[in-house]
């Protein structure tokens, strides 16, 4: 039988009480495939991979080595939430690795969108590879793969799965989640407890802020990507937008115009706002926000962060434009 064909006779999970059936299942299976044995899982903070976590945590415990590898391109409070949820309330086994430096000093100066990705990508495995390397015992690869990850590619997306590791890591995967669609994953994460802010979460990329800092990263403006996305998020929130919207998040390009304070000329980033509906991602529309809610948050953006003078609506569709800035 190919473990990777949900079969159709399988419910769709709707409910608590269907969860919870699914969670049962999936402690037995679990704890029959790794036995005694470690599992390691990247624990990014993601849906899936804060439901994997969430699971494992309950089939096997302290078994499971969760690595939550910062590289500074997360929005703001992700990490401080991933170490509350997971190790202060879940009791994990959490290795937090503060990587921001590293990745910061080799994206220096690299304009190149791909050759970001590119540096992102690879950075992160040396990383998870080295924190791989200083445990004993671990035989097994935990992952968020869900089940679109395996009708689009025919295998395994690469942002659910750790790829290009060295030949002597090679590890029994553990997928407890990839015959689920999204929407199954998100009910099975509020069964297992997690908090709504982690379970409604808004997809993100890879490579994080750093398609939303345009050009070559400063610490300067991601600064700005972060705290203007903070506010965006805050407001929308309040606004009940969160799990409407799709996809809502700023930009700050690299490049500046004047502005004027106090009778001083300022040279200045802007903020855009980015806020989309899709189905699949490959098209795209614009939500049309009230003015009133877009002049709070410009008020906020310009009151409170730092090196911004203009805030901009991006109303531009998909195609032509992509959702992400680069
Ligand atoms: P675009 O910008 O291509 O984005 O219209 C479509 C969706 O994909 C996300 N996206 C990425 N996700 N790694 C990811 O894991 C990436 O490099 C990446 N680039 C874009 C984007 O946020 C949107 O949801």
């Amino acid at each position: 039988m190919n473990t990777n064909i949900r079969p159709e006779s399988m419910t769709r999970i709707t409910t608590k009480e269907l969860a919870d059936k699914f969670i049962a299942e999936q402690i037995e299976e679990v704890r029959a495939q790794v036995g005694d044995k470690k599992v390691l899982l990247a624990l990014s903070g993601g849906v899936d991979s804060s439901v994997v976590a969430a699971l494992l945590i309950k089939a096997i415990g302290k078994q499971l080595v969760c690595v939550h590898v910062n590289h500074g391109l997360l929005r703001k409070g992700e990490p401080e939430e991933v170490v509350r949820v997971f190790k202060d309330e879940m009791d994990a086994n959490l290795v937090y690795v503060d990587a921001i430096d590293r990745f910061l000093d080799k994206l220096a100066g690299v304009e190149d969108p791909e050759a970001k990705r590119k540096i992102i990508g690879s950075e992160f495995i040396n990383v998870f590879v080295e924190e791989a390397r200083k445990l004993d015992g671990v035989d097994f690869l935990a992952q968020g793969t869900i089940y679109p990850d395996i009708l689009e590619s025919d295998g395994v997306k690469a942002h659910h799965n750790v790829g290009g590791l060295p030949e002597d890591l090679k590890f029994e995967l553990v997928e407890p989640v990839k015959l689920l669609f999204k929407d199954e994953v998100r009910v099975v994460g509020r069964a297992l407890g997690l908090p709504e802010t982690m379970v409604e979460r808004q997809p993100f990329p890879g490579p994080g802020l750093g398609v939303r800092c345009t050009g070559a990263i400063t610490r300067d403006r991601l600064e700005a990507v972060r705290e203007s996305d903070a506010i965006l998020r805050e407001e929308f929130e309040k606004a009940g937008f969160q799990g409407k919207v799709w996809q809502y998040f700023t930009v700050v390009p690299d490049f500046k115009s004047t502005g004027v304070k106090d009778g001083k000329r300022l040279w200045d980033w802007p903020v855009i706002l980015r806020a989309v509906n899709t189905v699949d991602a490959m098209s795209a529309t614009v939500e049309e926000i009230p003015y009133d809610i877009l002049f709070k948050i410009r008020d906020r953006i310009l009151a409170e962060v730092s090196g911004v003078n203009r805030v901009l609506y991006d109303i531009s569709p998909k195609p032509i434009a992509t959702i992400e800035w680069e």
